[in-house]
């Protein structure tokens, strides 16, 4: 029965009168004698001072600790669920959502974002809320490029510095130095600091000096001098930004060697998991851009810390940094006012950002720039930039087709010359949102999952060792495919409900299929999926394959015509590509034509010899082909493969 009014809860026995009516809010003796209270996290026993009425959600973020808050506090997808074990507080339901059943209001559960603490305040965070142990990319498959910074670093021996004769003399030697380094570049820039610190170090050239030059497009700009040979000390920083982690690799500019590769959560997810919600942050709190911004910086700066000690390379030896994220990420840790995004018109400029790391705070040398890969528009940002330029699908002659699924499923087909894209609202719930027992890349999320075709009992691998709390996107895709492959869903994704086995039931939200029951998890609950969890997941998958089928469709070509299908994100690292084919995610493409962009290097190896291949080229030769410059047959094969009944 939901609760559509206001109500306190009182965890602890609530306090009643002589005749056992209980007391009224202002009982809270607290709420009279403090402006502050404490509350305690558990179980990690972090406490944190806030205003007394503020939330636990704010509290969190007080705290640095990361609590599920998909809809960033608005009280809309119920994920920020805690229990309040000690304390005063003040909590009520949104009108109108069912977001805690009575059972859970029972065992005292609340919303972090709707609790307000009246007194001191011990707060449990359960397994479900954390956001922990993300699955993340530790190591990629990049191709090796010749790097071509715009920040270098050059070393003038003391023989050659000893030639100039007055400071003036000496500047000019510079110059000429740096326009024969880098010809075709007009004047070269003596800032007034980088001529008086000149000065300064005249007479201790002993040793040489290095010197540090910024290439623009038509002047050079000297930016440091340093005493010895430091030429060999350059490095960068590619920064991969992500709405819910952050990769970073620290590269050796003079050869090109990534040295190191360091991820963690971007901090911003305490501002929301998607990126509507932090906009709407920056939007509702004064000084909300820049704390947003503050956040995903201070993720960098973290990874930073950790690259430089691991590789024995102090942090003001990072000379360029460049950073790839989707339009919004771009904005906000550039601390742009994203909320223009939200009109279904923003203009998007083209360009690519440059600022000075100073100006943004990232910790590496002060007169390093930070460099934006162009946002395209407001769907399709710098990541998808990156993934085109680390593919060289803009230089095949080859068409091919780039599919990056995550909240948003972008899609690029194109080869040399020309290039169409679109995005479509995907992500939802791969990201484990609006599906009952969904939940991100986490420990505990069960990320693949077989069904025995006798039993339905279902036998499923998890990301690290703690018990299951959930099922993360390709554990969702996995499982689709299993039910229809067993025959738990028919053809137009409605679970069989009249099978004779015990993990086909009915269920609060109608049939529903168990995957793994309450004893095994860590959550004291049975995890399922239910009918309204496929229905959503249906619109989630047709909305990623009417992006491929329609850019397909637009220029006339069959999926024969397409050579190479990328697949990026890390979703698409994740995914099993025989589950996303299976339910009509994805087309089917013979195994030689797909590639992956980020893998682990290991799930690539183990994933060459699938039986995807044989599969899928037996189905080409056989009869779906289509002609070129026509749409083919078997494109609407994929599409219908599994698909609502409304739909056909
Ligand atoms: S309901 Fe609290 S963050 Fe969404």
């Amino acid at each position: 029965m939901p609760i559509h009014r206001r109500q306190y809860i009182y965890p602890i026995a609530p306090p009643t009168d002589i005749y056992g009516v209980t007391k009224p809010r202002s009982w809270c003796p607290e709420k009279l004698s403090k402006t502050d209270v404490t509350i305690t996290f558990q179980p990690i026993g972090r406490r944190v001072r806030i205003d007394r009425a503020g939330t636990v959600l704010e509290a969190s973020r007080t705290a640095g600790i990361n609590i599920r808050n998909v809809c960033g506090g608005k009280g809309i997808c119920g994920k920020c669920r805690v229990i309040v074990k000690d304390g005063n507080i003040d909590f009520s339901i949104p009108k109108g959502e069912e977001l805690l059943s009575d059972e859970e209001l029972s065992r005292g559960y609340v919303l972090a974002c709707q609790t307000r603490c009246l007194s001191d305040c011990e707060v449990l965070i359960p397994p479900e809320s954390r956001i922990e142990g993300q699955q993340i990319l530790s190591k990629a498959q990049i191709f090796k490029v010749e790097p071509n910074p715009s920040v270098s670093r050059e070393y003038l021996d003391p023989k050659f510095l000893s030639r100039a004769t007055t400071d003036v003399d000496l500047e000019a030697k510079i110059s000429g130095f740096l326009r024969s380094r880098y010809s075709g570049r007009g004047e070269v820039i003596f800032s007034a600091l980088i001529s008086s610190r000149l000065k300064e170090l005249s007479g201790q050239f002993g040793r040489g000096l290095t010197l540090t030059a910024r290439k623009k497009a038509d002047s050079i700009e000297l930016v440091d001098l340093e005493l010895g040979d430091r030429s060999s000390r350059s490095f960068g920083l590619g920064v991969d930004i992500g709405t819910t982690k952050i990769v970073a690799y620290l590269v050796n500019l003079v050869t090109g060697e990534i040295l190191d590769v360091a991820s963690d959560y971007n901090r911003q997810l305490m501002y929301g998991e998607d990126v509507v919600s932090r906009i709407g942050f920056t939007v509702d709190e004064v000084n909300g851009t820049k704390e947003v911004q503050e956040a995903a910086v201070n993720t960098v700066n973290q990874l930073i810390r950790t690259l430089a000690q691991g590789s024995q390379v102090q942090p003001r030896e990072i000379i360029d940094v460049t950073v790839a994220g989707n339009t919004v990420m771009s904005y906000l840790f550039a601390g742009m006012d994203s909320a223009p995004l939200l009109q279904v018109n923003a203009f998007v400029p083209k360009h690519s950002i440059k600022m000075e790391s100073k100006m943004l705070g990232v910790d590496v040398n002060p007169w390093a720039m930070v460099h934006f890969l162009p946002c395209v528009s407001r769907f399709l940002g710098g990541d998808a930039v990156g993934d085109i330029l680390l593919s060289g699908m803009h230089e095949s002659q080859d068409i091919s087709l780039l599919i990056d699924i995550g909240t948003n499923a972008e899609v690029i087909l194109g080869s040399q010359g020309w290039l169409l894209s679109t995005s479509a609202a995907a992500g939802p719930a791969f990201e484990g949102w609006g599906i009952k027992f969904g939940t991100r890349s986490v420990e505990g999320a069960i990320e693949r999952i077989k069904i025995d075709p006798e039993t339905l009992e279902a036998s499923y691998t998890l990301i690290g060792s703690a018990k299951p709390k959930g099922i993360c996107g390709s554990g969702l895709i996995d499982a689709m495919a299993e039910m229809f492959r067993v025959g738990i869903l028919d053809s137009f994704g409605k679970i069989r409900g009249n099978l004779p086995r015990p993990y086909v039931r009915k269920g609060s939200d109608g049939v529903e299929y168990v995957v793994s029951p309450a004893q095994k998890t860590s959550i004291g609950q049975d995890i399922v999926i239910t009918q309204k969890d496929v229905d959503i997941l249906m619109d989630s998958k047709a909305s990623a394959c009417g992006a491929i089928s329609v850019l397909i469709k637009k220029m006339r070509l069959t999926v024969e015509d397409i050579k190479n299908v990328y697949v990026c994100g890390a979703f698409g690292s994740f995914l099993d590509l025989n589950s996303a084919v299976a339910i009509g995610l994805l087309p089917e493409f013979t195994i030689d034509r797909w590639l992956r962009l980020h893998v682990p290097c290991k799930r690539f190896d183990q994933e060459a010899p699938s039986t995807l291949g044989s599969r899928r080229k037996s189905s080409c030769r056989h009869g779906h082909g289509g002609r070129p410059g026509a749409p083919g047959k078997k494109h609407h094969t994929w599409v219908r493969r599994l698909t609502h009944r409304h739909r056909t």
